[in-house]
Formats: structure tokens, sequence, C-alpha cells
């Protein structure tokens, strides 16, 4: 098939119902044109396809299959070599299952920890879900499978997710909640993306220009197919117009012939329409090629997968010395999660699994277990209260399986508060009363409240870690895996804490992005609030040390890139994995920044005693803020500090750059410009210079006398907020002169 040759020989007819769906999950064929049918699943981490009645709700059967850790787990990997196993064996799964595309990677930003979905996104960090987001895209594509990186964008909340309005300025929208989709597209290269269903300050995704052709298309150069969330879909010719190309679910109640209508009437023009029909038909034509007829998928490998995965994933939060475990300790585990682990989440993304492993079955008789709490309630029950308490005390060390059920968190719905379910908080305070060895392992999709925390000596966090949960979590209590996980987002101590808590979810359908672009660790640091576990961290069972951080230079410009190198030594007595992470800090700028930055990262396994140097290369955006003046990123010339750390809150080496902007701020000048802006301005310091070389200026000593001591800093600030208009009213020139002052720096 060839798909410019295709396009040439269709009828208008058949072009607008191609720009639908046949059903919930495939493309229409043309027949007459032996364009077939290709089919579209639900991920991300792992393949729900139905062959029954389609939904997208997760609630009708799909096929059973193995579930891999969520995306919340996955970040916290660091590791994108993590991404790439996982993409690779699910492009190699939907070969073998004839499916053309997958729905994922979720690229959300985790705005506040109450977003019911946040276990299928990355990260509170956008650097971090670029980067992770962009390593599945690749990995899943190397196999002719398509992605479709979603939701796009600012579908960062559950409530009204289908009919809000996300309202956020320029350049909190290009500096936070666009850029893992920018990498995806970019560097990633994904064949598609699905918009998301919301409104961005008041235009629905589905239909903005600005968001599907100025920035995806024109700005990154974007050539792949968008695809609505399904029923996303609004005004249908100006979705076309603006860059969509492909409405789902479809069916029967599709929108062809308002297309149809729309050319006819002259409302959307005909080369829209083939433009939408083109992107679907390359995506059909490059599936075909990209076939794999004789693929197999050999589930029992990907299990062994889902198992090593979930113990990348995992973050060690608290260690006092308790972990890990030794054979022939008495262990008791307590909690129903043990037993029934919670390791997905409900809603769309939901996998059919024929069999969960669980830490009790894991641990295989090498422990007591006692069910402690149960899940489908938060009132304590007091026999099972009574009988933990006592497993407890009879254990030489109990471990805790706690965690958000699944009434807690889902798509199509927010989080009402941050907290544990009661009987579970009730439950890990009593056991850690009696047991000072006391362990939580916990389970959910996001951060919870840990009221109990300086009486336990050590959590372990498996967010939700795919269906074999339980296994890596003997695997790490045992220390037969080491702990590598840092943490992809803050854990807070309050949700009063959190940036958004004022504006979530909104009032009315309407989210105010108040907080602005200090959303996760660039809020908690900037206010220096004591948080429970900072952006970044992750504990080992071995340490590592750094040195020896250099630069190629210490001066560039931001055309230029710098290398930086770091060593990373593992100082313990066991081989682990560090999660190296590069922050980048201006140090002083005349704008609103956060203290620090993630700019890239690498994990890094090492043997004891081993030293490995690891190497970044950063270019402006490492430097750059976006700026509204010039609706682009801007780098403000001056003194940047590259840093190494082991989490936003543990620099351990840092080192002075100097950084030199080379794009000039043009800017409209009136009678409001200050004196301070019109230094920025080549013409306007020029200006400047010649005027205060004219005017009397008072002594140093006449102008203490005047208005006493450091009188010169305050008169200097009062001069450059004086607006150009006032040198009319102080008679300094007349407005003539004004005006024709403004036109000649304008010009
Ligand atoms: C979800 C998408 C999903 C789609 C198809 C929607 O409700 O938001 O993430 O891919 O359904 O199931």
């Amino acid at each position: 098939m060839n798909a410019e040759q295709v396009l040439k020989e269709m009828t208008l007819e058949e072009k607008a119902a191609f720009c639908s769906g046949r059903d919930f999950w495939h493309t229409k064929a043309i027949e007459r044109l032996n364009v077939p049918s290709v089919m579209m699943c639900d991920g991300p981490h792992g393949l729900r396809k139905q062959e029954g009645e389609g939904d997208h709700l997760g609630i009708n059967k799909s096929i059973e299959t193995v579930c891999y850790p969520t995306a919340a787990a996955l970040a916290s990997s660091f590791d994108r070599d993590v991404m790439r196993r996982l993409g690779e064996a699910l492009g190699q799964e939907c070969q073998a299952e004839n499916v053309a595309m997958l729905l994922g990677p979720g690229l959300n930003i985790k705005r506040s920890p109450l977003c019911g979905r946040n276990f299928e996104y990355f990260s509170e960090d956008p650097t971090l879900a670029g980067e992770m987001g962009a390593a599945y895209v690749q990995a899943l594509q190397s196999k002719g499978v398509a992605a479709c990186a979603k939701h796009f964008a600012c579908n960062d909340q559950e409530t009204r997710r289908m009919s809000g309005s996300s309202n956020l300025d320029e350049r909190t929208l290009h500096e936070i909640y666009l850029p893992a989709f920018e990498a995806v597209v970019k560097k990633g290269k994904t064949r598609s993306l699905m918009c998301a269903y919301n409104a961005i300050n008041g235009e629905f995704c589905a239909e903005n220009k600005m968001l599907l052709t100025d920035i995806l298309r024109r700005d990154w150069g974007f050539d792949g197919f968008v695809v609505t969330d399904w029923g996303a879909v609004k005004g249908r010719a100006k979705g076309v117009a603006s860059g969509l190309d492909l409405e789902m679910p479809g069916g029967p109640n599709a929108t062809g012939e308002e297309l149809l209508e729309a050319v006819r009437n002259g409302e959307l023009a005909e080369a829209d329409l083939d433009k939408a029909v083109l992107n679907l038909l390359r995506f059909v034509e490059t599936a075909l090629r990209a076939r794999d007829e004789n693929a197999v998928i050999d589930r029992d490998a990907c299990r062994v997968l889902a198992r090593q995965l979930a113990g990348e994933c995992a973050v060690l939060m608290k260690n006092e010395g308790l972990l890990p475990l030794e054979a022939g300790q008495k262990v008791a585990f307590i909690g129903e999660f043990a037993d029934k682990p919670r390791y997905q989440g409900a809603g769309s993304s939901h996998i059919n699994v024929p069999h969960p492993v669980s830490a009790l079955e894991a641990a295989g008789g090498a422990v007591v277990y006692t069910r402690g709490y149960d899940a489908h309630s938060d009132k304590t029950d007091e026999a099972l209260l009574t009988q933990a308490v006592d497993a407890a005390r009879e254990a030489e060390v109990a471990v805790i399986f706690a965690g958000l059920p699944d009434a807690f968190e889902s798509e199509g719905a927010d989080r009402e508060h941050m907290r544990l379910p009661d009987n579970q908080n009730e439950l890990i305070a009593a056991v850690a009363a009696v047991n000072p060895k006391t362990v939580v392992v916990l389970h959910g999709g996001s951060p919870v409240e840990l009221p109990w925390l300086d009486r336990v000596p050590a959590v372990l966090c498996m967010y939700l870690g795919g269906e074999q949960v339980g296994a890596a979590a003997v695997d790490l209590l045992y220390g037969k895996v080491n702990p590598s996980g840092h943490l992809a987002e803050t854990w807070p101590i309050r949700l009063q804490d959190t940036p958004s808590y004022l504006n979530f979810p909104g009032d009315d359908g309407v989210v105010t992005y108040a907080e602005g672009i200090f959303v996760g660790y660039r809020y908690y640091d900037k206010k220096e609030l004591p948080v429970n576990f900072p952006f970044g961290h992750g504990l080992s069972y071995t340490s590592f040390a750094y040195s020896n951080l250099s630069v190629d230079k210490e001066k560039l410009t931001d055309r230029e890139t710098v290398t930086v190198s770091v060593d990373v030594s593992n100082v313990g007595t066991v081989a682990g994995k560090a999660a190296v992470q590069l922050y980048v800090r201006d140090v002083k700028s005349a704008v609103r920044r956060p203290l620090r930055e993630l700019r890239d990262f690498a994990k890094v396994a090492l043997q004891p005693c081993e030293t490995k140097t690891v190497t970044f290369t950063l270019d402006k955006r490492a430097f750059a803020y976006y700026e509204p003046r010039v609706h682009d990123f801007f780098v403000e010339s001056g003194e940047f500090l590259i840093e190494i750390g082991e989490s936003c809150r543990d620099i351990r080496l840092s080192k002075p750059v100097q950084v030199e902007g080379t794009t000039l701020m043009s800017f409209t000048i009136d009678a409001n410009t200050t004196i301070g802006q019109l230094m920025k301005h080549p013409k306007g310091a020029a200006f400047i210079r010649q005027m205060m070389g004219k005017s009397h200026r008072p002594s140093d000593a006449e102008q203490a006398e005047a208005m006493g001591e450091g009188s010169e800093k305050i008169m200097q600030q009062m001069m450059f907020d004086m607006p150009l208009g006032s040198l009319v009213s102080y008679g300094r020139m007349t407005s003539k002169q004004l005006k024709d002052l403004i036109a000649s720096l304008n010009a």
C-alpha cells in the first residue's frame, strides 16, 4: 500500500469516513483500495486487548496477559534501560497479537498527589517524565508498533476531565506541562499522540490549533497522527482544521457525515481533511510494513521480566539498619496486601492477570501471616488487629504490607485526601508499639501521609509494581535484589503542604494552575518546606561516593554544549545501582526560578569498590527558562551551578559555569516602560546613558545628607522603576519629544 497513492484515489465520502474508527479499537478498512483495518489497544504497562465488547473503563474482559509495574513505579527506576526492556517486550507482544498501536505512555505531570490517575503517570518533573517516556516509545516502536503518548495536554486531574478547563500561563505550560511530550516527539519519534479530553485556557485540546498544529507540528516537527481520547471529539471540522486526525472510538455514531458536510459547505478545506487522511494512511502503511506475522510471545519470560523490573523500581525510603532481613529470622507478614497485593490501578489500563504473585506466596512458608485489616474497609476490625499485634509481638521482625486500596484511587476519580485507610494507620501504630523492628511495605500509585513514620525503622515503597510485586518485595526485603529506585515525586508531609492545595480540583470545571512553574520539588525547595521524602530520594544496601566532577568548558554561549563528567564509586560491601542526578541552578536571576531543576540522570551498576565515570551533555535547555516575551526558551547570561546529587536535597558536588545567552530580548517600548527595562534594550541603554550624562547628579555626600546612608541604592531603585512617561511629568521632556523617542526606540 502506498499512502499518497491511496489518498489520490479516495472519494470525499471515503476520506470523511476514514477519520473515525470502525469500532472501539480499530481503524476503518477501505476494501476497494486494499487498506486494511488495524488495531490499537490500551497499555501502557501491559496489553489490554479486548476481543469481545470494547470499553474504555477497563470493564469488559481482555486477554489474559502480563501486568508490568505501572508508570509511577517505572519512573522511580530512574533507568532508561528499564523502559527499553519493557517497551521491547510490549512491542513483541503487540506483534504476536497483531496490535498496531499501544495507547501509552501517559505523560501528564503530577500536579497534585490527589490525581486519581497518578499511577499511570511518571513524575512531577518534566525531564524525568520525558526521558522515561522517550525510551519507552523508542523501544516499543523498534518492534514496529506505534506508541501513542497521552493525554496531550494538561490533563492532570480526573475531576471534570471530560469537560473542564486547565487554565495556566504560557511559561508554565511550556516549562512544566509540555516538555515531556516534546521529548517523546523529538527524541522518541512517537508516531501518535492522544489529545486530552479537557480544554486549556478554555480551548478544548481536540480542537486546539495552538496545541495540535502550532506547537506540535510547526515547532516540534511532529509528523505522525493525533487521535482523540475516547470520546473527546468536540467540533469535528474545527478539530480537523486544528490538526486532529482520528476520532475514536468511532462506530455507528461517528462524525464522518459532519466532516463531509463541512467540506461541502466550505467550512472545512478539503486540503485540511486530506492532511488528516494522509497522516492516518501513513500510520496504516507503516504498521503493515513493520508487521511481523511470525512473532510469538513467551509470557513466562515476560513474568520473569515483570519481577525484575519491579525490583528495579521499588524505593527503599527509610532503613535504620533493619533491612535486609536475614534467612532464619522469625518474620511475621502482616496485612491483607501480603496475601492479595495491590499491583495495578483501575480503569483503561487494567490488565487481566491470571495469577498475581503475592509476597506470602513468594516467601514460601518462611514467614507467619496474619491479615491485620480488611482491604475493603477503613474501619478497624478489632479481632484482626489483636491477632496482628500478637503475631508482631512474637516475631523478631514484623513486616506490614499496607497501601491504598482500589477504591481510593482510579481513573475517572480523584482522591479526596492523602491518607491511608484509618484501619491501616492504626494497625501500623499498634504493631510498631509492640515490635520496634517493624518494616512497612507500601503499595499505591501516589504518595500518602505517613503519621507513624518516626515509629518504624524501615519503609519500602513498591508503588503499584505489577503482577510480580510480591515476589519482587521478597527479593528486596531479603537482599536478593539491592533496592535502587529513587522517588520520581516528592512525598509531602501533609496534603495542606502541596503546591496546588488551594487550586485542586478547581471550581465548576475550571482549574487554575496558580502555583505556576512551582510544581513538586520546585515548590517545596523554594519554600524550604520540610517533606517526608524529597524528589530523587532512595536508599540502597550499599552506598555511593562521588568525585571528580568536571566540565569541558567553564564558559560557554547557549549555542554550545557542555560536557559534564563525574565519578561514582560503590563504597559499600554489596553490588548496587546508583541513580546519579544532575541538577542545574541559576545562581542569580531577574525572573522567578526554581532553586534547582533536574536536567539529566543516569543509572549505574557498580560492584563493591568499583568506580565508573558518568558523562552528561547539556545544551541550552539545561540553563533556559521559558520567556513569554520572546515566546521561546531563553538563557539569561550569568553563573549557573551544575550539581550532582542523590536527591534534590542531597547534593554531593557542584561546579560553576558561565553561560552567555545569545537571544536578544526585544520588546515594544511605550510610556509605561521603566528605565530599568529600557536598560536591557540595546538602543534604550544608549539613551539612558546619554540622559544620565546630561543630568546633574548629587555627590554621595550631598545624597547622604539629604536622604541618609545607603541612599544611593534606594535612589537607583526608584530611578529604575520610573516609567518613561514620568520624564514628561518631571519636565525632562515634552510629550512630543517622548512620542518621538518611543517611535525611534521601537523602530
Ligand atoms: C482514557 C485513555 C484510554 C482510552 C481508551 C480513555 O478514557 O483516558 O487513556 O486510552 O480511554 O480506553
